[in-house]
């Protein structure tokens, strides 16, 4: 049985897979229209998300399958003290597949070792948010018509954004990637994502100030500051508005730059953005449906033919 808990548990080749199901689905979404009939995915959300979750259940629901679950804890036994992976073995015996977001790194680790269905980590923490991930390659291959050889500028909060992370991770494994980190000293990329960097000889460099850089930018990825990661209220309100990517800003950069956000936005691009044919985040929300349409098929192991019939293959083995 196969898992999603990081963007390298799928190999590159088979993330191109996935990506290649997705655009056909964005091309012939009818032909996907029963392709997960009597099939249920439960959503296991102990944290806010608006995107995540409901992208997710409308994955299924477009494939004529049905969701439960639980959006607050609180209404869950989890209130009563049930542990993760008891949450979990009960939950595979209700349904086929578990998207689960977790405040606590390691969360979604600790529920594939108790899972008898395949789980989706959905965002642990600060450490990985693997469905965001995809969504943003398929959004970058979409508008760039690749996913190698171009300079990322990645600002804000890169020490606490999980989905900085996960996307770091799975952009160094294509050739001719450049990063620049764009951040306050405060909100830093963590030591173990610049040591995997060293290691892989991958090229980064650091800044401050986004205008002095954005210019050399072919995607900006903005991200919020993580509110509720802060350990103090003070520490949040000095940095919050540290960025806001404005249309002056944007005049400094190329034609053919986009900007991401994995959103939800607070302060840090102003809405006056959101007319520039660059802004590409809400289009991002929109793959991202594409795309987990696309790995609950790959993680259910069921493939669409040519002619709209469907193959069911079994024993962990992905459909692409
Ligand atoms: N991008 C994202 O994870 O958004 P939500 O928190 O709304 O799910």
């Amino acid at each position: 049985m196969r898992h999603i808990l990081t963007p390298l548990d799928f190999s590159v080749s088979e993330l191109d897979a996935i990506f290649d199901i997705a655009a056909d689905i964005e091309a012939n979404p009818k032909k996907y229209a029963d392709a997960c009939h009597g099939k249920k995915l439960a959503t296991l959300f102990y944290e806010p998300s608006t995107r995540t979750r409901l992208s997710t259940e409308t994955a299924m629901l477009n494939m004529g399958g049905s969701v439960m679950g639980f959006s607050d804890a609180n209404s869950s036994s989890v209130s009563k003290g049930e542990s993760i992976a008891d949450t979990i073995r009960t939950v595979s015996c209700f349904a086929d597949i578990a998207a689960i977001r977790h405040p606590k790194e390691g969360a979604a680790m600790v529920a594939k070792q108790a899972s008898r269905i395949p789980v989706i980590n959905c965002g642990d923490g600060g450490h990985q948010h693997p469905t965001q991930t995809l969504t943003d390659l398929m959004t970058i291959r979409s508008l760039k018509k690749r996913l190698n050889n171009m300079t990322i500028g990645l600002c804000g909060d890169l020490k606490f954004g999980r989905t900085v992370h996960s996307l770091i991770e799975a952009m160094s494994r294509y050739p001719g990637i450049r990063f620049i980190f764009i951040s306050p000293n405060e909100l830093r990329i963590p030591d173990y994502v610049i040591d995997m960097l060293d290691e892989k000889g991958i090229p980064y460099e650091e800044y401050i100030r986004l205008d002095d850089v954005i210019g050399r930018l072919d995607i900006l990825y903005m991200t919020r500051v993580q509110r509720e990661r802060f350990f103090n209220e003070e520490d949040y309100i000095r940095l919050k508005d540290f960025y806001i990517l404005t249309r002056k800003i944007m005049r400094r950069a190329k034609n053919d730059m986009f900007v991401l956000h994995p959103l939800p936005r607070v302060n840090e691009i102003s809405v006056e953005v959101d007319s520039d044919p660059r802004a590409a985040y809400f289009r991002q929300v929109q793959y991202g449906v594409y795309v987990r349409m696309a790995l609950i098929l790959a993680l259910l192991g069921i493939k669409v033919n040519d002619d709209g019939s469907i193959t069911e293959e079994g024993g962990g083995k992905l459909p692409l």
